[in-house]
């Protein structure tokens, strides 16, 4: 099957990993990113960010001579067939998403494409409001004069990667959905994940620009929606004595009509992508008049939930002025080094504004950890030099490395043995008893137990 050859504005998670999945399957891709610093790391086969076997692909794409990388967005549209958009979309200040990245790239590619005569076609992979895509297509024929759809073609095509899996969601995805202007367009589009995927293709739904578009926001919505009820649950859980929220969970998640997927309770969810399409579409509701009081609550229900950690905190130390508070896990979920939007950060803040010591440590996360709280917090080497003399420890993500160690050697040398556990990282029955452990989602589980 012929493989076009490939550019890629904006090499970030979504934008490099495509990248690097793209050119070690046997396509030549060009790399073009706005920031020179980044793209000096990835010409060494450094990835600007930690992301699990996203470093050994990158090496290989360099060394096959599958993957160039370039500062000059037009060279890199004229010399391929394809453009991927992958550029941010940010929030601004009213939630709405921030397309001045969007907007440049289109009017690069229009540059480009006034020195090509060959037909060349563009995705746009960024998370785009419905409408956009449209908007970028009357915007790319206004730059060059051409008719999209004949001249050149244009797809949306949204990614539902998630960072710490980023490298396997791009290459053995779930479904694809091509969102397409004009049947060619999407024929091309679908021919390449084809090139990509061989026998092993996923589904692929082929729609309009603006069901593609939506299809994304709806998508994170839902999964962020199913991660806020089962913290709702959770909070229920707590109150009534036996409960567990774990149970609770996987006896719902064996109903096949719910699956068990994002049942996870905890301090909420964080991150790059979530909060902000989630705002973005209330944006959207707001602006054409409809109400989603589900995505609103959804975001209602997060924005309670990390500070819980704090609240339980207090219930069992009192005032925690000079309290000295350990925290583990920093990160916005585990497999990433990624801080953006974390729980750790509101319940940090939280606990600095009620005058405690904290004390800090995640495996990955510790340099962007530093550039947030600068000196108001003190980092740890290791969990077990975290908790030390600390008069609690409150687990904010669920690293492995936290899940293997044994609660017993956790506590011995706190000042006071207790544990919040914020991510269920330790199974309740296995905790002794000189212990104090309250997790989220657990209703007291002994008579004496607040
Ligand atoms: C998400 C979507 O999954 C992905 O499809 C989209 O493209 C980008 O946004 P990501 O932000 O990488 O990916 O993380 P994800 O694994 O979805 O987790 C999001 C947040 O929800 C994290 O803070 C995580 O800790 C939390 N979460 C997830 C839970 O609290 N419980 C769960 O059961 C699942």
């Amino acid at each position: 099957m012929h493989k076009p050859s490939i550019s890629i504005f904006g090499l970030g998670y979504v934008g490099l990993t495509l990248a690097v999945g793209l050119a070690t399957r046997g396509f030549k891709v060009t790399g073009y990113d706005i920031d020179k610093e980044k793209l000096e790391y990835i010409a060494r086969g450094e990835p600007p960010f930690y992301e699990p076997g996203l470093g050994e692909l990158l090496q290989k794409a360099l060394s096959e001579k599958n993957l160039a990388l370039t500062t000059d967005p037009i060279k890199a549209v004229v010399e391929t067939d394809v453009t991927f958009i992958t550029v941010g979309t940010p929030e601004n200040p009213d939630g709405s998403a921030d397309l001045t990245y969007l907007l440049k790239a289109l009017e690069d590619i229009g540059r480009g494409l006034l020195l090509k005569s060959s037909w060349h076609l563009i995705v746009i992979r960024s998370t785009v409001p419905p409408g956009t895509s449209r908007r970028a297509a009357k915007l790319l024929e206004k730059y060059t004069g051409k008719v999209c759809g004949r001249d050149f073609g244009l797809c949306m095509n949204p990614e539902f990667l998630r960072e710490g899996n980023a490298v396997e969601d791009t290459l053995y995805p779930d479904r694809i959905v091509i969102g397409e202007y004009d049947k060619r367009s999407g024929d091309v589009l679908e021919n390449l994940y084809r090139a990509l995927h061989g026998e092993n293709s996923p589904p692929i739904l082929r729609t309009s620009l603006e069901n593609a578009e939506l299809i994304k926001y709806a998508n994170n919505a839902f999964l962020a929606m199913k991660v806020s009820f089962i913290n709702m649950i959770a909070n229920l859980c707590e109150k009534i004595p036996g409960a567990d929220v774990e149970e609770v969970a996987k006896g719902i998640g064996m109903d096949k009509r719910i699956g068990p997927y994002f049942l996870r309770a905890g301090l909420g969810w964080g991150g790059s992508c979530f909060p902000k399409d989630l705002k973005a579409l209330l944006h959207l509701g707001r602006q054409l008049e409809v109400r989603l009081p589900l995505v609103e609550a959804t975001i209602e229900i997060n924005e309670r939930q990390p500070l819980k950690a704090v609240e339980l905190a207090e219930k069992l130390l009192g005032d925690l002025r000079g309290k000295r508070v350990a925290i583990l896990g920093l990160a916005f979920k585990p497999g990433t080094d990624d801080m953006r939007n974390a729980v750790s950060i509101k319940i940090i803040d939280k606990l600095l504004e009620r005058g405690a010591y904290v004390v800090a440590y995640d495996p990955k996360a510790m340099n962007n950890a530093r550039r947030i709280f600068g000196n108001k917090i003190e980092y740890a080497e290791n969990a077990i030099s975290c908790v030390m003399s600390a008069d609690c420890v409150i687990i904010a993500t669920e690293w492995e490395e936290f899940k293997k160690l044994e609660p017993r050697d956790l506590v011995r040398h706190m000042r006071n043995p207790i544990i919040i556990d914020g991510r269920r990282v330790f199974n309740p029955k296995t905790i002794p008893e000189n212990i104090k452990y309250v997790a989220i989602g657990l209703g007291s589980q002994t008579e004496e137990d607040p």
